[in-house]
């Protein structure tokens, strides 16, 4: 049964996961497992018990006495800059006149050991003035309260295009906002080294970033700090950007007392200090022709940025470009306001504001089809996207693979005879009812900032003829890692035995960019690929001239043996591997790469941001104990454009994980925080997240392999963050389900439908 539901058999032939043995058995190595050096301090954090208020007093005095405690910092101990904001300099590392989020950092205690440490924890006394706390996006926004400019996507025009429509329907849609809950929390471990530097070893998506912070905090050049990161217990995009404050932390007290240091934040503590998905309230209105084309959307988008701006200005720009989803749609008017909240600062996490802005488009169409009496299904893919279609940013599409993603699921499951078993059943149970819903994707790949998109790798062949490769890329249980082995064992026409992944290293790879927005694959593979060439290169230049005697001649290298104008030599690679390092030859190679094509104009807010577009169709089934109001997830089966996946495993992994934690976000899981700005669900007992028995029974995920992208690495597509929006359809499908039930129900479509909420909409028609 588990066999057959998540596909647990590995094919003979196929590489699967390079760590995976080291993970079962206990031996891959987390922040907390490397091994103490003597002296090593442990860190607390103070932070503010309010969320928002000026500090009056702060008493630290009799907390610095408690033995084994060694100091306590403040924000006047800084050397450098109080400030770890990364698009806007907005958040300092702690707090100084102000407190802005229940939360936040205000001290931090070195001990000699977590017990001291905690027991000066509490006997830190702080006075708070406190100010209005506000945590609903839409009343900031009204009191001009904003984290950036807001922004605008438009195409055609929509006032005119409204006026032609013969149905109109508006309304407005919540999403909630998700805790990451990697299961590594936040933590990092630095020590000073020589000449003033530190090193850092960081559970982050983002070496550079950290880099990048600590340098600015130290008041130092970028070259004195090195960050090293082995792994990562699960990242989500909690690491992208909040990583980087406890390895400043750790940075400053290994910096200031010229001891290593470790910051390793509790479960609580880091659901509580640090920022989830941003929540979203969303205004829509949706116009249709008699045919059920779209002819015009609008909508507004209110994000709960949180007390800083964090990532939050680059996520509402994902929100856009992904405002209409799969569609085609000639008029589009899309606004979006990140506004400022008490709350933690929100942050990345898996799909990045995408899955916030195709919500409200899935909310907009099943909201015209209830009013319409046609199924959502009908509207969808009438109005699904093709190739030469414009989306509202510029892009014109190319390769589409929305339709064909669309028909193949629906087809394969026979969605009619889903439907009519549904009805069916509805029609035979009172008490028990049934829903289903497609959800189709439509996922751009690239940073949506383009000069972010570029990457490094360095390739050394040792004259053993075993191989060392470092890239940028962060492995985090996404599995690049063994993509990285892949590309480098394809390349070389090696064994993947012999490749050694190198830890991600600021001094082995420089200035990268973060591990996400689903490119990380993509751009360290082929700024690897262009590394591994150019070994070749030289690997073949010397069988040319030295071997063959014809500079003319085709070498290759396969299956570790040297073949010479097709032909099978005795030649292996160690052994040219030897020769050619005896003629001091560089067996090394560093590479770039920059995707090319790609291009956005803000001032127009117009280009082509994306390399290409990842599709697919899920279909989702749902049952709802009516009396109860609970639900289980009976089914999920999607069709996935993966291009030539050159991991199947790696890549089935990623489409069940998203799709599982896609519907844990649009189901179970509830961030809430009282009026206060204080987190109520604070821990595992009050916030849910999936588990082995909240998978659906039924999973399946069939890959369209599609061979057309070359802008994908060996034209296998990025897969890590568009699985997760399928999870969207769990929503649709237990709301139909509940309509079965009570055809008056006015249930809103507001996320995660939770029990609560089901229960709410099965017995009430007017909300
Ligand atoms: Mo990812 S949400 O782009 O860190």
């Amino acid at each position: 049964m588990i066999d057959e539901k998540i596909n647990i058999k590995k094919p003979e032939t196929q590489f699967g996961n390079a760590d995976a043995a080291n993970h079962v058995t206990g031996r891959s190595i987390y922040v907390d497992d490397i091994p103490a050096i003597e002296g090593m301090l442990y860190l607390r954090i103070f932070d503010s018990p309010i969320a928002h208020g000026k500090i009056k007093k702060i008493d630290y005095a009799e907390a610095e006495q408690t033995e084994g405690v060694v100091k306590i910092f403040s924000y006047k101990d800084i050397p450098g800059e109080n400030q770890i904001g990364g698009i806007f300099p907005d958040e300092p590392l702690l707090a100084d006149e102000e407190v802005h989020f229940c939360g936040q950092p205000v001290l931090i205690i070195a001990a000699e050991n977590d017990d001291a440490a905690e027991e000066a924890l509490h006997k830190i006394k702080i006075e708070i003035d406190p100010l209005p706390v506000i945590t609903d996006p839409r009343i900031a926004f009204a009191q001009n309260k904003l984290l950036s400019p807001s922004r605008k996507f438009k195409i055609g025009d929509t006032t005119t295009a409204f006026a032609q429509c013969k149905y109109i329907f508006e309304g407005r849609t919540e999403t909630n906002g998700q805790e990451h809950l990697y299961l590594e929390t936040q933590g990092a471990y630095a020590y000073p080294t020589e000449h003033d530097s530190v090193k850092i070893f960081s559970s982050t998506q983002g070496p550079t970033q950290v880099q990048r912070t600590a340098a600015r905090v130290l008041g130092v050049g970028m070259n004195k700090v090195e960050v090293d990161v082995s792994r990562l217990g699960g990242g989500f995009g909690g690491k992208e950007d909040q990583a980087s404050a406890w390895a400043t932390m750790a940075a400053l007290v290994a910096y200031l007392l010229k001891r290593p240091a470790k910051c390793i934040l509790h479960r609580m503590e880091d659901m509580r200090m640090t920022g989830k998905r941003n929540p979203y309230s969303s205004d829509y209105k949706i116009g249709l022709d008699d045919n059920y084309n779209i002819l015009a959307y609008e909508a507004t988008f209110y994000q709960n940025g949180g007390a800083a701006a964090d990532l939050s200005p680059a996520i509402l720009e994902r929100t856009l470009f992904h405002c209409t989803n799969s569609y085609f749609v000639p008029n589009v008017t899309a606004t979006a306001h990140s506004c400022k909240t008490n709350l933690p600062p929100n942050t990345a996490f898996r799909g990045f504001g995408g899955p916030q802005g195709m919500f409200v488009i899935e909310a907009a169409i099943d909201h015209a089809a209830k009013n319409l009496g046609v199924d959502a299904s009908v509207i969808q893919r009438k109005n699904m996207m093709d190739d030469g279609n414009e989306m509202p940013y510029g892009q014109i599409i190319k390769n589409a693979e929305a339709k064909d993603c669309w028909d193949q699921v629906t087809v394969k499951c026979d969605i009619e005879a889903i439907k009519k078993d549904i009805n069916d059943f509805n029609s035979q149970n009172d008490l028990i009812k049934k829903g289903v819903a497609l959800m189709p994707v439509c996922f751009g790949i690239s940073f949506t900032n383009t000069m972010m998109n570029h990457a490094r790798a360095l390739v050394h062949v040792y004259s053993d003829g075993s191989v060392g490769v470092s890239t940028g890329a962060v492995e985090m249980g996404q599995g690049v890692n063994s993509k990285m082995i892949q590309v480098a064992a394809k390349t070389l026409g090696i064994s993947t035995d012999r490749i050694k992944l190198e830890s991600t290293n600021t001094t082995r790879v420089a200035n990268t960019s973060p591990s996400a927005a689903s490119s990380t694959a993509d751009l360290n593979g082929k700024a690897l690929l262009h590394a591994c060439n150019q070994v070749n290169e030289r690997l073949y230049s010397f069988v040319k001239t030295e071997i063959a005697g014809d500079t003319e001649c085709i070498v290759e290298i396969k299956d570790e043996q040297v073949y010479i104008n097709g032909e099978a030599t005795v030649h292996h690679w160690k052994s040219i591997v030897q020769q050619v390092f005896t003629k001091r030859i560089n067996l090394s190679a560093k590479g770039h790469y920059a995707t090319p094509v790609i291009h956005f104009d803000k001032s127009i807010e117009k280009g082509h941001p994306f390399a290409y577009h990842v599709y697919g169709t899920a279909i989702i089934r749902a049952t709802v104990d009516c009396l109860r109001g609970t639900y289980e997830i009976d089914a999920v089966h999607a069709v996935h454009d993966a291009g030539t996946s050159i991991n199947h495993l790696v890549d089935l992994g990623q489409c069940e994980g998203g799709i599982v934690q896609g519907i844990g976000w649009m189901t179970m899981e509830e961030v809430v925080y009282n009026e206060e700005g204080r987190l109520l669900s604070n821990a595992l007992s009050t916030y849910k997240i999936p588990d082995i028995y909240s998978v659906p029974k039924e999973l399946t995920v069939d890959f369209l392999n599609t061979d057309k992208n070359n802008l994908a690495i060996q034209k296998s597509k990025a897969v890590g963050e568009p699985p997760l929006m399928y999870g969207i359809g769990a929503f649709f499908a237990i709301r139909n389900a509940v309509i079965a039930f009570n055809p008056k129900s006015t249930i809103k479509y507001n996320a995660p439908i939770t029990p609560e909420k089901v229960l709410m909409g099965l017995y009430s028609s007017n909300e």
